[in-house]
């Protein structure tokens, strides 16, 4: 019997800031706008130039996890990627990490839930290590949000809330029980899966070669859609039942959580939580101020920092929650 734990963390992100007050000379909107709505002050887009790409962020931010864990590359024994943003529609960015960190020929597994994306990859890296079949799994999430965005006018109320970024963790096997992930807890509910969503490639039954013969720039498929208000409503209420659930599984009380790293959705959403469960600005840690949303990026690069920060200290309960699109959402519980 094994439990698995973090022993390894690191983040990337890119150099260029895009500031509110940036967005609002190529698009209506304002930086009064965006901090009272999100709380986002600035965010990272990589440059159009730089020919950095999801992997590529990821690779940097996993070889920092990795020297950190202590372990060499070959010692990875399986990867795990996280992303709504990969590079290729196929294959997915986990070979290209296998490729580009030059690992052995281990498995990589893609994994596709979004802003749950990085708690749904520690969860299936949890269980491969519980039950014994892999010692070290690399998990990384990571995000370039930047080129599929609408940046008009139209595409606003999407478009200034992501951010680019890579977070990675290495988890391994711990044989005391006692620490390390002491459950996982993941749900979904297909039944909102358009009301935050990118329809492309897959364009939700229609021809692709329609869409190329048709050659149209401005097709909407092509970019995010959100319903922003409904997506709020419900992020509130599923943080809130999915941090409960670890909980209580448990038997823990909201008072005993040292730390708890919700996905950055919008500082809004993470107030909500901390309000609710009683918990104070230090006991939450909150970065999406600096870097939007980066999606399954956003806990890797926030425990990351909050690791940095020393805010995490051994046999602390921290506990991560994520909600996003599909809708689909969970929570992660550790004892440090
Ligand atoms: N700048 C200025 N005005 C804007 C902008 C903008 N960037 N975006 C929208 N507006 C306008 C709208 O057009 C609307 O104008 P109108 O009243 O004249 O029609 C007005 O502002 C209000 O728009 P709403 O969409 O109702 O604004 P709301 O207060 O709901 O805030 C927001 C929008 C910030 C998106 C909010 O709904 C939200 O944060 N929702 C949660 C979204 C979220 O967290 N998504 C990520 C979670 S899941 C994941 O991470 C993938």
């Amino acid at each position: 019997m094994y439990n698995s734990k973090i022993i390894g963390l690191g983040h990337y992100v890119p150099e260029n800031v895009v500031t509110n007050d940036d967005l609002s000379k190529i698009m209506d909107t304002s930086d009064e706008w965006i901090q009272e709505r999100t709380g986002i002050k600035e965010r990272r887009h990589v440059k159009k130039e730089g020919g950095e790409t999801t992997t590529s962020m990821g690779v940097k931010a996993a070889e920092i996890a990795i020297e950190r864990a202590g372990i060499a590359k070959d010692d990875i024994d399986f990867i795990i990627f996280a992303t709504l943003s990969p590079d290729y529609y196929f294959p997915g960015p986990g070979v290209l990490v296998q490729r580009d960190l030059g690992i052995k020929t281990v498995g990589a597994l893609d994994i596709r839930n979004q802003c749950s994306g990085f708690v749904y990859a520690v969860s299936v890296a949890d269980q491969y290590i519980k039950s014994g079949m892999y010692k070290n799994v690399l998990v990384i999430g990571s995000e370039v949000h930047s080129k599929g965005l609408d940046m008009t006018t139209r595409g606003r109320g999407v478009s200034v809330i992501f951010g680019d970024g890579a977070g990675a963790a290495v988890l391994s096997r711990e044989e005391d029980t006692s620490k390390g992930i002491l459950s996982t807890h993941l749900h979904s509910e297909g039944q909102h899966a358009e009301e935050l969503a990118l329809l492309a490639p897959g364009m939700g039954g229609r021809w692709v070669s329609d869409i190329v013969a048709d050659d149209n720039p401005d097709d909407e498929s092509y970019y995010p859609i959100m319903n922003g208000q409904f997506v709020f409503k419900n992020a509130v209420v599923r943080f809130s039942e999915v941090i409960m659930e670890g909980l209580k599984t448990n038997d823990l009380q909201p008072t005993d959580i040292d730390m708890l790293i919700p996905h950055q959705a919008n500082l809004r959403i993470s107030q909500f939580i901390q309000n609710k469960f009683r918990l104070s600005e230090d006991q939450v840690y909150n970065n999406i101020m600096r870097y939007g949303n980066t999606t399954a990026a956003s806990i890797p690069i926030a425990l990351t920092e909050a690791w940095e920060e020393k805010k995490i200290k051994d046999g602390d309960l921290v506990v991560l929650a994520a909600f996003g699109s599909g809708f689909t959402w969970g929570s992660v519980i550790i004892r440090w």
